[in-house]
């Protein structure tokens, strides 16, 4: 059998750094666990607009297309703010997401008992959080259309549609129901059906698919009381699953009950492949971070978290991924951390390498 391929997609700003980290890890895999993995890398975002002109070459797209799993690191930067939106940075993550179809997107958050005085909610509100956020991830009003700025008499008109097929819908429900039956068996689907005709279409429809899983208890919310409640008792959810723009917001805010947003892992998966695994990729919640790129500053964990999302779910090595967030803890209860984790005294900040290297040692001392 050939080793599982993947193509690591570094992108822009920090996107480099951390992703060096995660390589490192992934070579120890090959080392000292036998699980050797065909790794390609390419451009991404600003760094593919540079070399290429365009956010995404076709041929990476090919590539992104072929592998088993993608990683990708992070796009975007202040220098390409100038850009024509049709060539920005981000364009090219949101072919990757629109043409392999990854309709949804796990966006874990959970608290690390060692970091849960760094969230800027009340230790008792986040400590053992642990929920995971179902993201519908490849249409909403990312993708409607029509779309655009038009001239309307003397003025100008912006427009964006939020559109949802029924099978779009039900799609990504089945995903958030999948996943609870898994955890703790609570799905809480989030829209605003009060003011939205595709909020009332997506409760109906999440209902529905609701009846094929009678051991999940089934909760709706409009999307502005979820945001409330995320951040009021966040520990009363287990999956949530919601749109494409109410899910982007919500895990941001998710992201910070856990402290930092360097902390958040993702998995973006859509339907199976002709070998079983499901079209796949792997991303950390946080962006580039232009304002420390190149300096060795940045956490490396929530990209070395996104990797073990793929062991678990492109590669079914689900013990090897929880080796990797053992390790992950085991570092973060020892004390070890990045300027973005400051604040108890006496503590000096690692570098990212820093970072890299306690976690390789604690997956050595795992062995
Ligand atoms: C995210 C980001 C992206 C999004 C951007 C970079 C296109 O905010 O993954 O949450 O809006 O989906
Ligand atoms: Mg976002």
């Amino acid at each position: 059998m050939s080793n599982p391929s993947l193509l690591i997609l570094p992108g822009d700003g920090i996107g480099p750094e951390v992703m060096a980290e995660v390589q490192r890890i992934i070579g120890w895999y090959g080392d000292k666990r036998g699980i050797t993995f065909d790794v390609s890398e390419d451009l991404v975002g600003g760094a593919a607009y540079d070399a290429h002109g365009t956010p995404l070459h076709d041929d990476t797209m090919a590539k992104a297309q072929s592998v088993d799993a993608v990683l990708l690191g992070a796009v975007g930067g202040p220098k390409y703010d100038v850009l024509d939106f049709s060539v920005k940075p981000e364009r090219g993550l949101l072919r990757l997401r629109k043409e392999m179809d990854l309709f949804a997107n796990l966006r874990p958050a959970q608290c690390f008992d060692a970091l849960a005085d760094f969230s800027s909610l009340k230790r008792d509100v986040v400590a053992g959080l642990d929920i995971m956020i179902v993201r519908e991830l490849t249409s909403g009003i990312y993708f409607g259309e029509p779309r655009g700025i038009i001239e309307e008499g003397n003025e100008r008109v912006g427009i964006n549609t939020q559109r949802y097929t029924e099978s779009e819908i039900d799609r990504v429900a089945r995903s958030a129901f999948e996943l609870a039956m898994k955890r703790g068996k609570k799905v809480c689907s989030m829209e605003k059906a009060n003011v939205m005709e595709s909020g009332i279409l997506w409760r109906e429809v999440v209902t529905e698919v609701g009846k094929e899983y009678p051991e999940v208890e089934l909760s709706h919310m409009y999307a502005d009381a979820g945001a409330m409640q995320l951040v009021r008792w966040p520990k009363q959810f287990d999956v949530i699953v919601t749109d494409n723009l109410f899910g982007d917001l919500l895990s941001d805010a998710a992201a910070m009950l856990t402290g930092s947003l360097g902390m958040l892992p993702s998995a973006s998966l859509g339907a199976p492949m002709d070998n079983g695994r499901p079209k796949a990729l792997y991303e950390p919640v946080h962006g580039s971070a232009p304002d420390i790129a190149g300096q060795g500053k940045a956490n490396p964990i929530a990209c070395v978290l996104s990797f073990a999302m793929a062991l678990r779910y492109s590669f079914d090595l689900g013990e090897e991924a929880e080796r990797l967030e053992a390790a992950v803890n085991k570092v973060l209860a020892d004390g070890v951390r990045t300027a973005d984790l400051l604040g108890e005294e006496g503590v000096t900040p690692v570098s990212t390498s820093g970072m890299g290297d306690a976690i390789l040692a604690a997956l050595d001392a795992s062995l």
